[in-house]
C-alpha cells in the first residue's frame, strides 16, 4: 500500500499567463499546454475507473484499500482543479482544446464494461505520466526561464504522479487483470496517447503562428527526440511495461520525494477525510 499525501498548492491562477510562458519557447509551451488540456478529462477517467475498481475488490479487502483509494482520488482532483484553471488562462491566447472531447467520446465505450478494463487504460496512462514526471523531475531545466509558479505547478504535479504511479496498477492486479489485456492496453493507450498529444501540439502551434518556424521544430527534435530528449530517453521504460513481471516501483522515482521535501512551503497537506 503506498501512503499518499493530498496537497493544496498554494500558487496564483487569476495573473495572466504568458503566450509563450515556458521560457519563450514556442514548442514546449505548445507541448506543456496541449498535455494540460487533456488533464480534466483524462484525470477524471482515472478517478472513475480507480473508484469502481475499488468496489469491485472483494469485500474483506476493501478497507486495506481505503485509504490510498482516497489518496489516488485527491490528488488527481486537486490536479484537475488546478490545471482548469491553467487551461482558461491558456484558452485566452486563442486555443482550441479539441483532445478533451474526443477524449470523451472514447470514454463513453467504457459505459458499463468490466471495472479491469477502464483500470488497464488507467494503469498504461499512468506509466505514461510517471515516466514524464521522471523526466521532469530529472530535467528541471525545461522549464528554465518559466515563472516560478508554472514550474512549482508542473514539477508539483509530476512529483505526486510518481508517488501514485502503482494505484491503478496494484488494483488492476488485485482485481485479477491479466497480462495480455494490459499489455493489449498499453499498445492502444500507446497510439491514441502520442497521437493526440501531438494532434494537439500541433494545433496549438497552428493557432499561436508558430508551426513553420525554424526554431519551433528545432525545439521539438531536441526536447522529444535528442540525446535527453522525452521520447529518446524513455523509450526503454516504456517497454519495460510488456514485462510480465513488471511493476511501476521497479523504475525510480526518488526525485519526486526530494523535490516535495525541498518546496514543502509551495502547499499544504490537506486530510483525505475532509474532502
Ligand atoms: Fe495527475
Ligand atoms: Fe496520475
Amino acid at each position: 500500500m503506498t501512503n499518499l499525501t493530498i496537497r493544496r498548492l498554494l500558487i496564483d491562477l487569476e495573473t495572466p499567463v504568458a503566450r509563450h510562458w515556458c521560457g519563450g519557447d514556442a514548442f514546449l509551451t505548445a507541448w506543456f499546454n496541449a498535455l494540460s488540456m487533456s488533464f480534466p478529462v483524462g484525470e477524471q477517467f482515472f478517478i472513475d475507473a480507480v473508484r469502481e475498481g475499488a468496489k469491485a475488490l472483494p469485500a474483506d479487502q476493501q478497507a486495506r484499500w481505503e485509504a490510498e483509494i482516497k489518496g489516488f482520488v485527491g490528488q488527481e482532483a486537486t490536479h484537475r482543479r488546478i490545471h482548469a484553471l491553467f487551461n482558461a488562462q491558456i484558452e485566452k491566447h486563442g486555443l482550441v482544446n479539441a483532445w478533451a472531447p474526443r477524449a470523451e467520446s472514447r470514454m463513453v465505450l467504457f459505459e458499463g464494461a468490466d471495472p479491469r478494463h477502464p483500470l488497464g487504460v488507467t494503469a498504461a496512462y499512468e506509466h505514461f505520466t510517471a515516466l514524464f514526471a521522471e523526466w521532469l523531475l530529472s530535467h528541471p531545466q525545461v522549464l528554465d526561464g518559466s515563472e516560478p509558479r508554472l514550474q512549482t505547478l508542473w514539477l508539483w504535479h509530476s512529483a505526486e504522479e510518481a508517488e501514485h504511479k502503482s494505484t491503478a496498477f496494484d488494483l488492476y492486479q488485485a482485481l485479477g487483470g491479466d497480462h495480455a489485456w494490459r499489455a493489449k492496453w498499453m499498445r492502444r493507450v500507446t497510439v491514441f496517447f502520442l497521437s493526440d498529444a501531438l494532434r494537439q501540439t500541433v494545433s496549438n502551434l497552428r493557432r499561436d503562428g508558430t508551426l513553420w518556424r525554424w526554431s519551433t521544430w528545432r525545439s521539438a527534435a531536441r526536447h522529444l527526440l535528442g540525446r535527453q530528449g522525452l521520447l529518446r530517453t524513455n523509450w526503454p521504460a516504456w517497454r519495460a511495461y510488456f514485462r510480465p513481471d513488471f511493476h511501476p516501483n521497479q523504475q525510480h522515482s526518488e526525485r519526486s520525494a526530494t523535490w516535495l521535501r525541498e518546496h514543502n512551503e509551495q502547499f499544504v497537506p490537506v486530510s483525505a477525510a475532509g474532502r
